[in-house]
Protein backbone atom coordinates (compact mmCIF):
# COMPACT_ATOMS: atom_id res chain seq x y z
CA UNK A 1 0.00 0.00 0.00
CA UNK A 2 1.07 3.72 -0.82
CA UNK A 3 0.33 5.65 2.61
CA UNK A 4 1.26 8.93 1.33
CA UNK A 5 1.38 9.26 -2.11
CA UNK A 6 4.64 10.74 -3.89
CA UNK A 7 5.70 12.41 -1.60
CA UNK A 8 8.55 10.57 -0.56
CA UNK A 9 7.20 9.75 2.82
CA UNK A 10 9.00 6.06 3.09
CA UNK A 11 5.81 3.97 3.19
CA UNK A 12 4.40 3.60 6.51
CA UNK A 13 3.02 -0.07 6.27
CA UNK A 14 6.02 -1.47 4.65
CA UNK A 15 7.79 -3.60 6.77
CA UNK A 16 11.51 -3.33 5.29
CA UNK A 17 12.71 0.01 3.24
CA UNK A 18 12.76 -0.95 -0.51
CA UNK A 19 15.96 -1.58 -2.01
CA UNK A 20 17.35 1.27 -4.07
CA UNK A 21 18.06 1.24 -7.14
CA UNK A 22 21.82 1.56 -8.02
CA UNK A 23 22.57 5.23 -9.51
CA UNK A 24 23.84 5.46 -13.33
CA UNK A 25 25.51 9.14 -12.21
CA UNK A 26 29.18 9.06 -11.08
CA UNK A 27 29.82 12.24 -12.53
CA UNK A 28 30.84 13.32 -8.96
CA UNK A 29 32.89 11.63 -6.00
CA UNK A 30 29.75 12.12 -3.57
CA UNK A 31 27.29 9.92 -6.40
CA UNK A 32 29.68 6.63 -5.00
CA UNK A 33 28.10 7.23 -1.62
CA UNK A 34 25.76 4.25 -1.73
CA UNK A 35 22.28 5.56 -1.89
CA UNK A 36 22.97 8.56 -3.91
CA UNK A 37 20.81 8.89 -6.59
CA UNK A 38 20.75 12.30 -8.12
CA UNK A 39 22.35 12.56 -11.51
CA UNK A 40 22.06 16.18 -11.31
CA UNK A 41 22.26 18.81 -8.30
CA UNK A 42 18.58 19.91 -9.76
CA UNK A 43 17.26 17.07 -11.17
CA UNK A 44 14.41 15.86 -9.16
CA UNK A 45 15.07 13.31 -6.64
CA UNK A 46 14.67 9.71 -7.08
CA UNK A 47 11.15 8.87 -5.63
CA UNK A 48 12.25 5.89 -3.98
CA UNK A 49 15.52 7.42 -2.63
CA UNK A 50 13.44 10.25 -1.60
CA UNK A 51 11.31 8.17 0.54
CA UNK A 52 14.50 6.02 1.58
CA UNK A 53 15.88 9.53 2.98
CA UNK A 54 13.03 10.66 4.70
CA UNK A 55 12.71 7.27 6.33
CA UNK A 56 15.42 8.03 8.50
CA UNK A 57 14.08 10.51 10.37
CA UNK A 58 11.92 8.57 13.01
CA UNK A 59 9.00 9.91 14.11
CA UNK A 60 6.75 9.04 16.91
CA UNK A 61 3.33 7.35 15.49
CA UNK A 62 -0.31 9.03 16.10
CA UNK A 63 -3.56 8.56 15.36
CA UNK A 64 -5.76 11.71 14.13
CA UNK A 65 -8.92 11.47 15.50
CA UNK A 66 -12.85 13.43 14.17
CA UNK A 67 -16.14 12.89 13.54
CA UNK A 68 -18.39 13.57 10.68
CA UNK A 69 -21.46 15.57 10.48
CA UNK A 70 -23.35 12.21 11.08
CA UNK A 71 -20.83 11.94 14.39
CA UNK A 72 -19.45 8.94 12.83
CA UNK A 73 -15.79 8.85 13.89
CA UNK A 74 -13.13 9.25 11.78
CA UNK A 75 -9.61 8.42 12.23
CA UNK A 76 -5.71 7.36 10.30
CA UNK A 77 -2.85 7.06 11.22
CA UNK A 78 -0.55 10.01 10.57
CA UNK A 79 3.33 10.51 11.65
CA UNK A 80 3.49 13.98 9.87
CA UNK A 81 2.51 15.15 13.01
CA UNK A 82 4.85 17.89 14.95
CA UNK A 83 4.56 20.60 17.58
CA UNK A 84 4.53 23.83 15.48
CA UNK A 85 4.11 26.97 18.21
CA UNK A 86 3.90 26.99 21.97
CA UNK A 87 2.59 30.78 22.14
CA UNK A 88 -0.26 30.36 20.51
CA UNK A 89 -0.10 26.24 20.88
CA UNK A 90 0.00 25.03 17.47
CA UNK A 91 0.13 21.85 15.73
CA UNK A 92 0.99 20.79 12.36
CA UNK A 93 0.36 17.55 10.28
CA UNK A 94 -0.17 16.42 6.49
CA UNK A 95 -3.02 14.43 5.21
CA UNK A 96 -2.45 13.06 1.67
CA UNK A 97 -5.00 13.89 -0.98
CA UNK A 98 -5.82 10.42 -1.85
CA UNK A 99 -7.25 10.16 1.88
CA UNK A 100 -10.90 8.52 2.16
CA UNK A 101 -10.71 10.80 5.11
CA UNK A 102 -9.87 13.49 3.56
CA UNK A 103 -13.72 15.27 3.21
CA UNK A 104 -14.23 14.94 6.70
CA UNK A 105 -11.01 16.80 7.83
CA UNK A 106 -11.50 19.45 5.36
CA UNK A 107 -14.83 19.98 6.97
CA UNK A 108 -14.45 19.35 10.87
CA UNK A 109 -13.89 22.41 12.98
CA UNK A 110 -12.09 19.69 15.66
CA UNK A 111 -9.67 17.25 15.87
CA UNK A 112 -7.71 15.20 18.53
CA UNK A 113 -4.39 14.17 18.25
CA UNK A 114 -3.60 10.16 19.88
CA UNK A 115 0.01 9.82 20.46
CA UNK A 116 0.03 5.80 20.12
CA UNK A 117 2.67 4.31 22.97
CA UNK A 118 5.13 1.29 22.30
CA UNK A 119 2.18 -1.47 22.60
CA UNK A 120 0.06 0.11 20.54
CA UNK A 121 1.68 -0.58 16.52
CA UNK A 122 -1.39 -2.62 16.26
CA UNK A 123 -3.43 0.66 15.85
CA UNK A 124 -1.25 2.21 14.04
CA UNK A 125 -1.76 -0.63 11.73
CA UNK A 126 -5.40 -0.65 12.38
CA UNK A 127 -6.12 3.09 11.36
CA UNK A 128 -3.32 2.82 8.39
CA UNK A 129 -6.04 0.56 6.78
CA UNK A 130 -8.97 1.67 4.53
CA UNK A 131 -11.93 0.37 5.58
CA UNK A 132 -15.39 1.03 7.74
CA UNK A 133 -14.39 -0.95 10.80
CA UNK A 134 -11.36 0.85 12.08
CA UNK A 135 -12.63 1.71 15.69
CA UNK A 136 -14.38 -1.79 15.85
CA UNK A 137 -12.99 -2.92 19.58
CA UNK A 138 -10.85 -0.01 19.89
CA UNK A 139 -11.24 1.56 23.43
CA UNK A 140 -12.49 5.08 22.83
CA UNK A 141 -13.99 8.26 24.78
CA UNK A 142 -15.26 10.79 24.45
CA UNK A 143 -13.24 14.20 24.20
CA UNK A 144 -13.99 18.26 23.88
CA UNK A 145 -16.96 18.29 20.90
CA UNK A 146 -17.64 14.51 21.10
CA UNK A 147 -13.72 13.77 19.59
CA UNK A 148 -12.87 10.33 20.03
CA UNK A 149 -9.80 9.88 22.46
CA UNK A 150 -8.11 6.29 22.36
CA UNK A 151 -7.51 4.81 25.10
CA UNK A 152 -4.36 3.52 26.68
CA UNK A 153 -2.26 6.48 24.29
CA UNK A 154 0.76 8.25 25.43
CA UNK A 155 -1.07 11.60 24.99
CA UNK A 156 -4.11 13.23 23.93
CA UNK A 157 -3.78 16.15 21.89
CA UNK A 158 -7.56 18.08 21.57
CA UNK A 159 -7.61 20.93 18.67
CA UNK A 160 -9.67 23.22 17.35
CA UNK A 161 -8.79 23.51 13.52
CA UNK A 162 -7.13 26.74 13.07
CA UNK A 163 -5.50 26.83 9.34
CA UNK A 164 -5.65 24.69 6.24
CA UNK A 165 -2.87 25.25 3.29
CA UNK A 166 -1.57 23.52 0.61
CA UNK A 167 1.25 21.33 0.19
CA UNK A 168 2.05 19.28 -2.45
CA UNK A 169 0.13 16.01 -2.66
CA UNK A 170 -1.04 16.49 0.92
CA UNK A 171 -3.07 18.96 2.63
CA UNK A 172 -1.31 20.31 5.87
CA UNK A 173 -3.96 21.08 9.00
CA UNK A 174 -2.81 22.84 11.51
CA UNK A 175 -5.01 23.17 15.07
CA UNK A 176 -4.88 25.56 18.11
CA UNK A 177 -4.81 23.28 21.17
CA UNK A 178 -7.65 23.30 23.39
CA UNK A 179 -6.47 20.04 26.11
CA UNK A 180 -4.12 17.96 26.94
CA UNK A 181 -3.75 14.72 28.67
CA UNK A 182 -0.07 13.29 29.38
CA UNK A 183 -0.05 9.69 30.74
CA UNK A 184 3.29 7.94 31.74
CA UNK A 185 3.52 5.47 28.75
CA UNK A 186 6.56 5.16 26.47
CA UNK A 187 6.02 6.78 22.71
CA UNK A 188 5.79 3.98 20.49
CA UNK A 189 8.34 5.02 17.35
CA UNK A 190 8.69 4.68 13.61
CA UNK A 191 11.42 4.54 11.72
CA UNK A 192 12.87 2.83 7.92
CA UNK A 193 9.22 1.61 7.43
CA UNK A 194 9.38 -0.01 10.75
CA UNK A 195 8.24 0.09 14.13
CA UNK A 196 10.65 0.62 17.63
CA UNK A 197 10.74 1.08 20.91
CA UNK A 198 12.66 3.66 22.59
CA UNK A 199 16.17 2.94 23.60
CA UNK A 200 18.51 4.17 26.08
CA UNK A 201 19.03 8.26 26.34
CA UNK A 202 22.21 8.95 24.38
CA UNK A 203 23.05 11.82 26.63
C1 LIG B 1 3.35 4.93 10.43
C2 LIG B 1 2.41 5.55 9.42
C3 LIG B 1 2.40 6.92 9.23
C4 LIG B 1 1.53 7.53 8.32
N1 LIG B 1 1.52 8.89 8.20
C5 LIG B 1 0.63 9.49 7.37
C6 LIG B 1 0.57 10.91 7.31
O1 LIG B 1 1.30 11.63 7.97
N2 LIG B 1 -0.37 11.47 6.48
C7 LIG B 1 -1.22 10.69 5.73
O2 LIG B 1 -2.06 11.26 5.01
N3 LIG B 1 -1.16 9.33 5.76
C8 LIG B 1 -0.27 8.73 6.59
N4 LIG B 1 -0.22 7.38 6.67
C9 LIG B 1 -1.08 6.59 5.78
C10 LIG B 1 -2.53 6.58 6.24
O3 LIG B 1 -2.63 6.17 7.58
C11 LIG B 1 -3.29 5.57 5.34
O4 LIG B 1 -3.19 6.01 4.01
C12 LIG B 1 -4.73 5.44 5.71
O5 LIG B 1 -5.26 4.35 5.02
C13 LIG B 1 -5.53 6.65 5.39
O6 LIG B 1 -6.82 6.37 5.81
P1 LIG B 1 -8.10 6.80 4.97
O7 LIG B 1 -7.80 6.64 3.50
O8 LIG B 1 -9.16 5.89 5.48
O9 LIG B 1 -8.35 8.24 5.32
C14 LIG B 1 0.65 6.74 7.56
C15 LIG B 1 0.64 5.34 7.76
C16 LIG B 1 1.51 4.76 8.69
C17 LIG B 1 1.47 3.27 8.88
Amino acid sequence: MTATGTTGRPDPTADTMPTPMPSKAHSHPSSHLPGHSSAHPHSPPDPLMLRRAFGCFPTGVTVITTHSNEAVPVGLTVNSWTSLSLDPPLVLWALGRHSVSLPVFETTGHFAVNILCEDQAWLSRRFATRGDDKFAGVPVRPGLHGLPLIEGCSAHIECRMHSRLPGGDHLLLLGEVERVDVLARPPLVYAKGRYHRLGLAAD
